[in-house]
């Protein structure tokens, strides 16, 4: 084991051909398995999943969500743990059996139940090797109504969170995290998009149009709950933008957000530890957003053994990135720089209920969305995943604009991860050399807009795709050679990079998790064939993206799924 030893080749399988198949691709000698689809009953006496979408918003309470994202399983053995997944978001065009066209509060509470996460046990049968979700205690759903409650320095005594309902849910929690005492970190990434109103006279101001909020919102549940009016219901739009904090091993726990981390639109929350300290970076995935870190005082384990949370005392930073190689972490803090009462902030609440507005105040450097962060597990280097956007931010956005991505990579000062200071290279400028010559990639590495990242405990650097629906398939945005949405393999020592899957058509690859020994790779396959289907009004005019995996049956629904991929040979993935 360890990272990179040396003589050892990182990546030993081969390399997959791109595909536009609607399939899961994966290389020869490995097998790939569907598990929990949206839908599937949580307990072994739940409510059947329906495949005309006729299921009830209570049925949905107790069903795997939508849209699967981030993940993470926490073992409870060499062979069973609890898999903690995100669901990002609804199609709407799917989840109801008669359309959005009219929009009921039982449809708006369907579609809160289906967003939130699933805590499941899952298990692995010793003489099959296949992976299977079991009734457990600890299986749960929280959902977009699920009670919460808030710490750090923006508490619900907090004149900007008093909404006029209770404290409840989590939206878009798109990439997650871990902590090394257990828990999982939700993040709450396009919040903006739920909420909206008919009310003419209301307008956004300044930091509501920083986060995006308009009156017209493609959900419309404005129209059926007064909670997602942004004119009845001012306040309930800043309980949103956190990373939330669920323990799956304390099933009737509250969700707990976390406010010391800022409020953004929160791509993800890797976390590591340097000197006994905690830190978490997390990206604000839009075009022209920043990166963040978050550093905890003193020892976690102090903190911990205290009652405290680690989360809640720390401070945030954001990224300045410099065009000859290096940068710096500059930071998020009442009083400090440009964020003090004669700059016009109140307190440190105030800088984290506006983190974008701060982060523009203190000279951040704008990034092409930034998506997903991983740290290597041997020398701690730190890589970020930038998914497409302007070319923003001088030399660390070079393609202006950038429809592919690149995956910039950085060394923080001395190796320790709460230096303030870095040095930074681009580790791949993503796409298709056909279409960008300054692409140098062979066709075993083609991809574009990369996302999810992360680390196996070897050292393998693991890159998930995310190509929207509009560009996947198609030649004119230069993405005709790529195919579907992948996961890739790649060794951050020589740079090699080989594809390790491909997945079905519309979808991208997200989530990442492994088993225990190594042995079982998780990942998930978000929207298969996002509103492109027969059932539906198609909203994507491109038929190169049109799915109905994992079920196959016309008269039903293409639904996100978690694959299991282990080698026939019992070996580690990717080996
Ligand atoms: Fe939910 Fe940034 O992808
Ligand atoms: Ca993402
Ligand atoms: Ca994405
Ligand atoms: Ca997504």
């Amino acid at each position: 084991g360890g990272p990179n030893k040396p003589g050892k080749k990182l990546l030993g399988f081969k390399a997959v051909p791109t595909s536009t198949a609607d399939e899961i691709v994966v290389p020869e000698g490995y097998t790939a398995q569907v598990l929990i689809p949206w839908g599937t009953p949580l307990h072994s006496r739940g409510p059947a999943f329906k495949k005309d979408a006729s299921n009830t918003a209570a049925d949905q309470e107790r069903q795997i969500g939508s849209n699967h994202d981030g993940m993470h399983l926490f073992p409870l053995g060499k062979d069973s743990g609890l898999l903690t997944l995100n669901h990002e978001y609804v199609d709407t065009t799917g989840l109801y059996a008669d359309g959005s066209e009219v929009i009921t509060r039982e449809k708006v509470n369907k579609a809160l139940a289906a967003h939130g996460v699933s805590v499941v046990k899952v298990e692995r049968d010793r003489r099959s090797g296949k992976w299977k979700n079991v009734d457990s205690r600890y299986n749960r759903r929280v959902t977009g109504s699920t009670p919460v409650t808030f710490s750090g320095p923006v508490t619900l005594k907090h004149d900007a969170l008093k909404s006029n309902n209770a404290p409840q849910g989590t939206l878009n929690n798109c990439s997650s995290g871990f902590t090394p005492w257990g828990t999982y970190l939700a993040c709450e990434e396009n919040w903006n998009s739920y909420f909206g109103t008919e009310d003419a006279s209301w307008a956004p101001d300044a930091e509501q149009k920083r986060y995006g909020l308009a009156a017209a919102t493609a959900y419309r549940w404005h129209e059926a709950d007064e909670r997602f009016d942004l004119a009845k219901n001012p306040k309930e739009l800043n309980r949103f933008g956190w990373v939330v904090e669920i323990d799956p091993f304390a099933p009737n726990s509250k969700p707990v957000k976390r406010t010391a981390l800022g409020r953004f639109k929160h791509e993800g929350a890797t976390v590591t530890e340097s000197k006994g300290r905690v830190v978490v970076y997390s990206g604000d995935d839009q075009d022209g957003e920043y990166v963040y870190k978050f550093v905890g005082e003193g020892r976690w384990r102090d903190r911990i053994r205290r009652g405290q949370s680690p989360l809640d005392h720390g401070t945030l930073y954001v990224a300045k990135f410099t065009d000859d190689g290096r940068g710096a972490w500059l930071p998020l803090e009442f009083g400090k720089g440009a964020l003090t009462a004669a700059g016009g902030w109140k307190d440190q609440a105030d800088v984290l209920l506006r983190t974008r507005t701060a982060a523009d105040a203190v000279g951040a450097t704008k990034l092409d969305r930034p998506e997903w962060v991983a740290v290597h597990p041997g020398n701690k280097d730190v890589y970020l995943t930038l998914t497409n956007g302007a070319g923003n931010g001088g030399a660390v956005g070079p393609r202006k604009p950038n429809p592919y991505g690149h995956i910039v990579r950085w060394s923080e000062k001395n190796g320790d991860n709460t230096s303030l200071s870095f040095e930074w290279d681009i580790f791949v400028l993503s796409g298709d050399p056909a279409h960008d010559p300054a692409v140098k990639l062979g066709a075993e590495a083609i991809h574009g807009s990369p996302d999810g990242i992360g680390f196996d405990e070897d050292g393998r650097l693991w890159i998930q795709t995310d190509i929207s629906n509009s560009s996947q398939n198609l030649p004119s945005k230069g993405y005709g050679n790529i195919g579907n949405n992948m996961l890739l393999a790649s060794d951050p020592k020589t740079g090699e990079i080989k594809r390790f899957l491909v997945g079905p058509r519309g979808a991208e690859v997200t989530g990442l998790t492994f088993a225990a020994d190594g042995r079982s790779l998780f990942v998930n396959i978000q929207h298969p064939g996002e509103a492109t289907t027969a059932w539906g009004t198609p909203t994507v005019q491109n038929p190169r993206v049109v799915s109905n995996w994992p079920d196959f049956d016309p008269a039903g629904r293409p639904r996100s799924a978690t694959v299991v991929i282990t080698k026939d040979d019992g070996g580690k993935i990717g080996t």
